[in-house]
């Protein structure tokens, strides 16, 4: 796959996922680049490299406009951002600007993988959980491999809302509402004593920079998704192992601490399918 082909794949992949402007934006990108010298100059490292399509060029560019945005850096992007509305040719050409005027912070940004923290991840194995301690009755461990800033590991704050049931938390701190076929397990009484996450690259919600980085993955038109981090945030004080997971057993369990037999169930999770390589 080449570079414009990896835009306009995944323009096509933003706008069946919901995110309209990402569409937009990825398509004028890909449409026009080839005739920008800063663009060809940043994609360069892509072009005839195989790992195009798991280095999700096109979000890691994206992002990294997105940052700008964010950080109110470039004026002329603001303006065609979202909430704003422009036309394709405003929107082309303030992108096609903000290239020229932020290469080294572009390409600075294109450097990482994106690591796109989505809550609503999270239902599932709630779900999960509620159908386990239905069966049976323990606390319960949580650890997340490639956890990055470890919101999953918040699960017992968030309330789980379909169109038929739902699964309200104690002292909930965000809401998740996923398309859902059928019923949500009966809500169990959900008692976890610890959690731990590992993450090659773990992303710190209170960190400043970190925080940026987690924002800028959002997509700008999906407002509810970066409300739904502003609100989390503050909350996630787990801190996240770095470590390489693959790298044998990073999250062990001692069932027998201390010679004392406890009974624990045991978490394990992982966010979602990941291809994922180091930036070196
Ligand atoms: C798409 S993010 C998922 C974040 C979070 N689990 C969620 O569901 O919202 C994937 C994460 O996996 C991490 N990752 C990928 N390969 C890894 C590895 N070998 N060991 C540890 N973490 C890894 C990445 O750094 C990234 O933070």
């Amino acid at each position: 796959m080449n570079v414009e082909t990896a835009f306009l794949e995944q323009s096509r992949m933003c706008a069946t996922l919901g995110s309209p402007f990402m569409s937009r934006l990825l398509r004028l990108i890909g449409q026009n680049f080839a005739h920008h010298d800063t663009c060809i100059r940043l994609f360069k490292r892509w072009e005839k490299n195989s790992r195009i399509i798991d280095d999700v060029l096109p979000l890691r560019t994206a992002a990294a406009l997105h940052a700008l945005v964010l950080e109110k850096i470039n004026h002329g992007l603001l303006d065609v951002y979202p909430p704003n509305t422009a036309s394709d040719q405003a929107l082309w050409t303030a992108v096609s600007v903000a290239f020229k005027q932020h290469e080294q912070f572009i390409f600075d940004w294109l450097e990482s993988s994106p690591q796109t923290n989505e809550i609503c991840r999270a239902a599932p194995v709630l779900a999960s959980l509620n159908y386990c301690l239905s069966r049976v009755q323990m606390p319960v461990m949580l650890s997340e491999l490639g956890a990055s800033a470890g919101f999953n590991l918040l699960l017992d704050r968030y309330s789980l809302e379909t169109g038929q049931t739902s699964h309200q938390a104690a002292d909930p701190i965000a809401t998740m509402s996923p398309d859902w076929m059928g019923v949500i397990p009966a809500q169990q009484n959900l008692h976890i004593v610890d959690r731990a996450g590992v993450d090659i690259n773990p992303l710190n919600p209170l960190d400043r920079k970190d925080y940026l980085r987690l924002l800028s993955y959002t997509w700008a038109d999906q407002q509810d998704r970066m409300d739904r981090i502003k609100q989390i945030a503050p909350h996630q004080t787990t801190q996240i192992e770095k470590a390489d997971a693959a790298e044998g057993a990073k999250l062990t369990l001692q069932l027998w601490p201390g010679g004392e037999l406890h009974d624990i169930g045991r978490a394990d999770f992982h966010g979602r399918w990941v291809s994922w390589v180091h930036p070196t």
